[in-house]
């Protein structure tokens, strides 16, 4: 009797350990299948979103800081509180190879030699004002020339070369929030300006860029960051193979120091069009010098909304670009000449990048039929853009 019962229960333990051992075989060859089934997501490891900081150096006697913004999919920005700099953006390719689809440089020293505002924040006036002169309520102001006659990117030192004051912000969502005051009469423009901007990645590969002001004089300001994209993460491949669309009928021609003349012109028939989706270098031999121009955006109402489209099928990779301004500065990287060294230890040539600036129009101060620039004081600037990774397997 004893013994039958002994042998019932071991024989019971045995099947128990076989029916383990062929679940565990079942749910083990599940997870195998699951894994297999892509190989870009084998890549994706879920990380926990976040922000971090590290000490960058000292620039006009302040601390220099590199953050590093991770969001749950394992994409990386960093952006410094100099000059607001975007110096990376990380992420994969269809195959799941992590680059940076920016340039830029590892070290702050890289920085303060003065780059054509590689990832930079631009203010107090994005792109050129004419004879770096303007007239405002009445009163000429004379800014910096540095441009030939021109002034260019807010003056000798513009927002771009300037130490933020930088808050991190850890919600549901990695953001860094940067504060700037610029002094009345700075590089030659009037007013106190007192400039936030709010840099936030979500998890869905957005870079989103979110700008305010106030002013207790009136004053032009037009703010914008400069972030040269190659989204083969290479620049050893230029950007004449990326395909772009433009959601913009019209542009700004300009004249031969890159004023625009006033003229609102149709992009039909001329080398302008990107309406729908065209190569970039398909045209590009037309236009003197490249692409360096401002695009008349189609949507009017200020509401955020997708502007531009770039696309590159050798990494996969397409941007999208939404924005509240009513301009767009596409620029081919027409003067980057290759003295530049890339974070990937290539030189960053003519084409290797571009740059697709949110923007009110260029010279707008001098130009009464444009979109005004001025900021009163009572009233608030406020400008978002948004660039939105996408990658297609
Ligand atoms: C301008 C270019 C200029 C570049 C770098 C762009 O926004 O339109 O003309 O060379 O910035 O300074």
């Amino acid at each position: 009797m004893i013994a039958t019962i002994l042998k019932t229960r071991i024989q019971n333990a045995i099947m128990k350990k076989i029916s383990y051992f062929f679940a565990g075989l079942f749910f083990a060859g599940l997870f195998f299948l699951a894994s297999c089934g892509n190989p870009s997501e084998q890549n994706q490891t879920l990380v926990k979103p976040g922000i971090t900081k590290v000490d960058w150096g000292q620039a006009d006697g302040k601390k220099v800081e590199l953050f590093t913004l991770t969001n749950g999919k394992g994409t990386q920005i960093k952006i410094s509180n100099y000059g607001g700099i975007v110096t990376s953006f990380i992420v994969p390719d269809k195959q799941g190879h992590r680059s940076s689809i920016v340039v830029g440089f590892d070290s702050l020293s890289g920085y303060l030699a003065k780059p054509p505002y590689f990832g930079a924040l631009i203010g107090r006036y994005g792109n050129r004002i004419g004879d770096a002169k303007f007239t405002l309520d009445g009163k000429r102001y004379t800014l910096a020339a540095n441009n030939g006659k021109n002034a260019l990117h807010g003056g000798l030192k513009g927002f771009d070369k300037v130490v933020w004051d930088a808050s991190i912000i850890n919600d549901s969502l990695p953001s860094l929030k940067l504060g700037y005051l610029s002094k009345d009469g700075e590089e030659g423009y009037p007013g106190n300006l007192k400039v936030t901007v709010q840099y936030t990645l979500s998890n869905d590969d957005e870079l989103k860029i979110t700008y305010d002001a106030v002013t207790d004089k009136a004053t032009p300001v037009n703010l914008t960051n400069h972030s040269y994209f190659n989204l083969t993460g290479d620049v050893g491949n230029t950007i004449l193979g990326h395909t772009l669309m433009i959601n913009a009928d019209h542009y700004t021609p300009v004249d031969t120091t890159l004023i625009p003349t006033g003229e609102i012109r149709s992009v039909t028939g001329t080398p302008f069009d990107f309406t729908s989706p065209k190569q970039i270098g398909r045209d590009i031999d037309s236009v003197k010098g490249g692409y360096d121009h401002n695009w008349v955006l189609n949507r009017r109402d200020g509401s955020l909304q997708e502007v531009a489209v770039l696309s590159d099928s050798i990494s996969g990779r397409s941007l999208e670009v939404y924005t509240t301004e009513p301009g767009l500065q596409f620029y081919t990287g027409n003067f980057l000449d290759g003295k530049l060294i890339n974070h990937d230890g290539k030189p960053i040539k003519q084409h290797s990048a571009l740059c697709m600036e949110t923007q009110h129009f260029p010279d707008s101060p001098n130009k009464p039929d444009f979109p005004s620039t001025i900021l009163k004081p009572g009233e608030k600037y406020h400008s978002e853009t948004v660039y939105k990774l996408i990658v297609n397997k």
